[in-house]
């Protein structure tokens, strides 16, 4: 499915303002709909510089991840998406699941600052291309207008 579709997809499935429902909906979309994908989920920021570990489809995972470690606490630290294309040439890198070979992290921001991150690991090497990351980025928005966060 193509990301236009996706978008209009969610925007339809997220039909409750409730973050926790939100966030449940969405990892478990993405999680259908995206092709050799082994996790994805959401760290929550619940107290600064911290994440925790929030709804996700996959194996039990990592909790809890400081800002200074891994690839979700760099997308969390600098706000940027990071695209990791093998994850062992990653220092720091997080191995919750030894099958991820790449990985995607988007950071969720608010007016109020961060929120958390959308968290996508692959068993393929470079699994994520930049097509990838602008359609899931804007995937992240229409979760962000359509959630009321509580903090
Ligand atoms: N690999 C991540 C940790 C989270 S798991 O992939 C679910 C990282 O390095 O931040």
């Amino acid at each position: 499915m193509s990301y236009a579709m996706m978008e209009k997809q969610l925007a339809a499935l997220l039909d409750t303002t409730d973050v926790t429902t939100n966030a449940a909906q969405m990892s478990a979309f993405l999680f259908q709909e995206l092709k050799d994908v082994n996790w994805v989920g959401f760290y929550i920021q619940r107290e600064p510089r911290i994440l925790r570990l929030g709804p996700f489809q996959g194996k039990p995972a990592c909790n809890p991840i400081p800002f200074d470690q891994g690839v979700c606490g760099k997308a969390a630290r600098t706000l940027t998406t990071q695209r990791v294309a093998d994850v062992h040439d990653f220092p720091g890198h997080i191995a919750c699941d030894a099958a991820s070979r790449s990985e995607l992290v988007i950071p969720i921001t608010l007016e109020s600052g961060l929120w958390g991150v959308l968290d996508i690991d692959s068993p393929e090497p470079d699994r994520f291309s930049e097509e990838d990351a602008a359609g899931i980025e804007a995937l992240c928005r229409v979760f962000i207008q359509q959630t009321a966060f509580i903090s």
